[in-house]
């Protein structure tokens, strides 16, 4: 404000009060909020310049022009001074900012730990892999599966043990049983899955969890994971089999292994078998592993029963085929060396993490 205007406005009462509190209040006024509200005081509708021009129509004319004239240069004066001062107030805002909220980007940040699938996992793929490359396609079934399924129509009869209450989950709840329902004990009733609902010829493996009312110790679990297989077509043969299963086992175990059908029984298979590897420890001269046999019993297989077929409206005389399912867990704790089949299922990543 120049000095000429200066001392206009100080000769004034009125005007001297306002520019004098104006310039008080702009000292103490520090931050964006304050000195907004400095200017809402003296120039907003109801600030006080604003009301001394108000009343600008009850003066006489000579008076209405120098009042009209000093208050519009004091409000010029009010809102141009104010506007610097926002932005120096703004600027010395950000500065401060940019010193005190700094950040350095270029820091490494907070590890986060990578997590990677479950060995038994990992194992299916391997188990999938072997089977896919042989033709096979993979397929799923229910956990919770109907009795006939899981037992009638495998050939199972009544007085199995498996169909045991001791041996097997039925759902049973308080608001009504379910007889017929139940957790698979195998994922053999998938076999009668695919063949209801498809032709021959058939090539197919089926990875999941089945249930077993088993205490829980070192080689036993209420859950575990079981791979079966299937492959239904003209001449099949037990040699067939053999070839199979041969080949999956050293894709699996390394190539020279040997593999040993022992005769066994199952329902829905007619001859089966029950199928070792040689030790992979002790390579077949016996240990603590193998129990001094030298073997280590991998899985079960056989000719698919012609009952079975019967079920599933296939002709015996027509078709023949083989199965097989092996248990995951095994499988892993015979490759990897896994004392204890519970470790799976503890979700201790020390021991996650070593695979
Ligand atoms: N389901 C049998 C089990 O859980 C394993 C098995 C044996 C499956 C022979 C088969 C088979 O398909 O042919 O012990």
């Amino acid at each position: 404000m120049n000095e000429e205007l200066r001392r206009e406005i100080l000769g004034d009462p009125d005007f001297s009060t306002i520019l004098e509190d104006f310039e008080r209040g702009l000292e103490h006024a520090s931050s964006v909020e304050e000195i907004e509200e400095l200017r809402r005081a003296f120039v907003s509708r109801k600030g006080r310049i604003t009301e001394l021009l108000k009343r600008l129509p009850t003066l006489e004319p000579g008076e209405r022009r120098r009042v009209g004239r000093l208050g519009n240069l004091l409000k010029d004066y009010v809102e141009k001074t104010v506007a610097r001062r926002l932005s120096d107030v703004r600027e010395m805002e950000l500065r401060r900012t940019l010193v005190e909220e700094w950040v350095d980007i270029t820091l490494p940040g907070d590890p986060v730990p990578r997590g990677s699938l479950h060995l038994i996992t990992r194992v299916i793929e391997e188990i999938e892999d072997i089977f896919v490359g042989m033709g096979y396609q993979v397929v799923e079934g229910p956990e919770v599966e109907l009795d006939y399924y899981n037992f009638e129509a495998l050939n199972t009869p009544d007085w199995h043990p498996s169909k045991s209450l001791q041996d097997t989950f039925y759902l049973i709840s308080p608001y009504g049983d379910y007889p017929d329902l139940l957790l698979r004990t195998h994922t053999s009733p998938v076999q009668i899955r695919v063949m209801e609902s498809t032709r021959p010829p058939l090539y197919v493996i089926a990875p999941g969890k089945a249930y077993r009312h088993d205490v829980p110790d070192a080689t036993h679990s209420i859950m575990m994971h079981q791979v079966e297989g299937l492959a239904v077509d003209e001449d099949i043969s037990f040699s067939d089999l053999k070839g199979t299963l041969e080949y999956f086992t050293r894709r699996m175990f390394g190539e020279e292994r040997e593999v040993r059908f022992r005769p066994h029984f199952f329902p829905f298979t007619e001859p089966s078998a029950e199928v070792d590897v040689s030790c992979i420890m002790c390579r077949g001269k016996g240990c603590r592993l193998c129990k001094g046999s030298g073997w280590l019993e991998i899985m079960g297989a056989g000719m698919v029963d012609p009952n079975v077929f019967r079920n599933v409206g296939y002709d015996p005389e027509e078709v023949t085929g083989f199965a097989f399912g092996m248990g995951v867990e095994r499988i892993a704790m015979l490759k990897y060396g896994i004392p204890d089949i519970r470790l799976f299922y503890e979700n201790d990543v020390r021991f996650l993490a070593q695979f």
